[in-house]
């Protein structure tokens, strides 16, 4: 049975086979626009609404309908088409499209955005021919992927989550809007909000890693940074989220394969990110490449309809990523571009990016009544609402002297180091001569400095890098010689990424004879291999670095390993072997000067892992917030073969433990923290009220209960902590993870101190879906930890009694 806001819910299947009831669903539109939200009153006891209401969306604003009221009546068919169409200039245009004249199409109005345009003076070019030469002068909205930055590239978005510093990560968004609208962009394709649990999928890179809480966290801190405090603001972008739904799931973590996701884990799992990003004002979503449940996303009514518009109450663009409509061809699910468009079209996409399939097919389809003028209307009502919501209609041109073409400004550049800093995650970290290799001393006077990544200033920029130069990077041998002077500093590359040479070897393994300390710079080649389209079955050093680093470790000499990954690799040796291993990800401008900060004890290392780092590939999906099974291993030796059939009916593996390399939430410091056992304000908790709060706003913000611990410094020297809040609960209606974050904090603790860790949870904390898909509070028992990893700490208990 199915609740839902004004008792009206389609099962899944119903929405294959049958479309939206337009004039209910307009109707559902205005009362989320003109209320906000649905009161309680309006509600059963359970609603199969996502959180029971509607996002809050900056689109709400009657003054901007009756304009587009106004302008839709004035509009022809090609023209309503055209606003629904959107291409890439240059050369990134894509297949099957055949269009040279731009110019043309924009005067026409047949094309609504253009993106990849480079700079003010080419945005406003076009700007000027749509609002001067086109009959109804409806500007165009430029768009871009401004993924970590603009010109000042930050971490890439695994290092940035890897912070868990979402104030952080909204400044580096700022920064990112203001360079990017200065040069006449107006939306970026991100954040991207992606679950990713399968290292082998290269776009793992571009999301927050695995889990729903964090991502959610990170998914509302992109978007504030973006949009900043007005949208329409001419230093603010449009955010989109992105990919809608499930991508990060691809089977086998082969790029833009298929996915399957009950429904439960949807809405527990791939879907909060998602709603977190329109919930704070993301005026727009892009769909994924992949088909979700046997129905590829750009036409997949049960997404783009159901749970987007009827749940959700979304009312911006849904975008379809680029070429997607046409690619509906090649999944099957049409034989020729009239029926892509439609399906597409007729699920709920309202724009085409690069697919030339609806300006192709979409005035037909109206005309032959296969798709009705009202249909149409609606998705061009929500185009126009987000340009009118952009200020494009008051404000259209850029003023090109905000285009800055100088070095970056320091306070970029101090964000971005701060950004890079406290993305690091210190993995391992050895004695040596009872004393930890890390922090570096001055009396290790020379350093060997090996490996492709050490002195590349491209690489630091990572993947999807918008418009970050290399000129402006400070590579790693750059900001090591500045520190110790070039004399004390032996470079040798040592290897490239795929290959080495005997000889390249030899030079690399006598610097590190002639030093004190070596330092390895290995990893992946950001653009090719971990990226889009860049999927890898293996995940070990590529080419021959896992041997040069080998040979550096035969020396004898004391070893720090740089990993530049956008994910992780597996290892087993180096973690083993190698005393002092970083996961540096890709960290953007500041590369150089974050690391030697970090690796001479001027800052210690801080971020945390947001992926389960795993040991073998085998061990892939591998992720923290899992289910138990019925056999648990508990407490059965698992780094031994079974040798009984108590050892061997487990759910475990005959050759390789469970446990992950690293866990979520994993990483060291230079100090130590001691927790105390959590306390909390309330031992009983009442189901019903939870499920009730559930549903009105602000239940965002109520506290239902107040977990406190003491956590100390017990090192010599100041250092951030991460500290993680995790509940697990048990006696639900359906298996629930072990334990899944649900609260975080990074604090600041001088030498010695002490810091009582306060967190405030709320109805949400312990809302899970149901056995019948109902977003609720079921009695049970929770247990909360307060902890610095997903692995460790003793939890408390609390009943959540009826
Ligand atoms: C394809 C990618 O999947 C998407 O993330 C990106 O935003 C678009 N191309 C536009 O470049």
């Amino acid at each position: 049975m199915c609740h839902s806001l004004l008792g009206w819910c389609k099962t899944e299947a119903q929405h294959r086979s049958t479309f939206t009831n337009t004039k209910r669903y307009i109707l559902l539109v205005v009362l989320a626009l003109t209320f906000g939200a649905v009161s309680p009153g309006q509600d059963s006891t359970t609603s199969a609404a996502f959180r029971g209401l509607p996002v809050r969306s900056t689109l709400a604003d009657p003054a901007i309908e009756s304009k587009v009221d106004a302008l839709l009546k004035q509009m022809t068919l090609e023209e309503k088409v055209g606003q629904l169409v959107q291409y890439s200039v240059g050369t990134a245009a894509g297949p099957g499209t055949g269009r040279e004249d731009y110019d043309d199409l924009v005067a026409k109005g047949e094309v609504g955005s253009l993106y990849n345009l480079n700079g003010a003076a080419a945005a406003n070019h076009y700007q000027h021919i749509a609002m001067e030469k086109a009959r109804l002068h409806i500007p165009l909205i430029n768009g871009l992927d401004v993924i970590h930055g603009y010109r000042t590239e930050f971490p890439v978005p695994l290092g940035l989550a890897a912070t868990w510093d979402p104030e952080l990560v909204q400044k580096a968004a700022r920064i990112a809007a203001e360079e990017a609208s200065a040069a006449g962009v107006r939306w970026t394709f991100s954040p991207m909000v992606d679950i990713a649990r399968d290292p082998r999928w290269g776009r793992m890179i571009e999301g927050a890693g695995e889990d729903p809480y964090l991502g959610s966290v990170m998914a509302r801190a992109y978007v504030r940074g973006y949009q900043g405090p007005k949208l329409n603001a001419s230093d603010s972008i449009a955010a989109c989220a992105k990919h809608f739904v499930g991508y990060g799931a691809a089977e086998g973590g082969r790029d833009y394969n298929t996915t399957e996701i009950s429904v439960h884990t949807l809405h527990e799992v791939y879907l909060p990110p998602f709603y977190a990003a329109l919930d704070a004002g993301s005026p727009t979503i892009m769909s994924a490449f992949s088909v979700l449940n046997g129905v590829p996303a750009a036409a997949n009514p049960f997404t783009l309809t159901q749970i987007l518009r009827d749940e959700w109450h979304f009312p911006g663009i849904a975008d379809s990523d680029f070429g997607a409509v046409r690619e509906l061809m090649a999944h099957g699910i049409a034989n020729d571009g009239e029926t892509a468009a439609y399906r597409a079209f007729s699920a709920g996409l309202d724009m085409d990016m690069e697919g030339n399939i609806y300006h192709q097919y979409l005035a037909e389809l109206v005309n032959s009544g296969k798709i009705s003028e009202a249909r149409l209307d609606e998705s061009v009502r929500r185009v126009l609402r987000v340009k009118f919501a952009v200020g494009l209609f008051d404000h259209p041109y850029t003023d090109e002297s905000r285009e800055k073409t100088g070095p970056l400004p320091r306070q970029n550049l101090d964000v971005a180091r701060t950004a890079a800093e406290r993305s690091f995650v210190l993995l391992r970290n050895e004695s040596i001569n009872s004393r930890h290799l890390l922090p570096l001393t001055n009396a290790q006077q020379t350093v060997a400095l090996i490996g492709p990544l050490a002195d590349d200033a491209g690489e630091m920029l990572g993947s999807w890098s918008s418009h970050g130069q290399p000129s402006d990077v400070v590579t790693l041998k750059a900001a090591l010689t500045e520190r110790l002077g070039a004399d004390r500093v032996k470079y040798a590359k040592g290897a490239e990424f795929r290959t080495a040479t005997d000889e390249q070897i030899g030079a690399a393994v006598n610097a590190a004879r002639s030093a004190d300390v070596a330092i390895l710079a290995l990893g992946e080649d950001a653009p090719t291999m971990t990226a889009e389209a860049a999927s890898r079955a293996h995940l070990d050093l590529p080419g021959r670095q896992e041997e040069l680093l080998e040979k550096v470790c035969a020396t004898g000499k004391p070893v720090v390993l740089l990993l530049f990954t956008g994910r992780p690799l597996t290892l087993p040796w180096a973690f083993a072997h190698v005393p002092a291993v970083i996961e540096a990800w890709y960290p953007g401008v500041q590369a150089g000067p974050a690391l030697v900060r970090i690796l001479y004890g001027e800052a210690a290392p801080s971020g945390r892992l947001t992926v389960t780092w795993p040991r073998a590939v085998g061990q892939i999906p591998l992720y923290y917030d899992a289910l138990s099974t019925g056999r648990p291993a508990g407490n059965v030796d698992l780094t031994r073969p079974p040798s009984n059939a108590v050892e061997k009916y487990v759910s475990r593996y005959i050759d390789e433990v469970n446990a992950p390399q690293f866990p979520f939430g994993f990483g060291l410091s230079y100090t130590g923290f001691r927790y105390s056992a959590p306390a909390v304000s309330t031992t009983k908790l009442s189901a019903r009220d939870l499920a009730q709060d559930l549903r009105s706003r602000p239940a965002d913000s109520k506290t239902v209960i107040t977990v406190t611990a003491d956590v100390t410094n017990t090192g010599k020297v100041a250092a951030d902590e991460v500290v993680q809040l995790y509940v697990g609960l048990r006696g639900t209606s359906t298996a629930e993870p072990v334990r899944a974050l649900k609260a975080f904090q990074r604090v600041s603790l001088a030498p010695g101190e002490t810091k009582k860790v306060s967190f405030s949870l709320t109805p949400e904390s312990f809302a899970v879906w149901d056995i019948q898909n109902n977003y609720t509070v079921e009695p049970c028992e929770a247990r909360i930890w307060v902890s610095p990893d997903s692995a460790s700490g003793s939890p408390v208990l609390v009943e959540i009694g009826q």
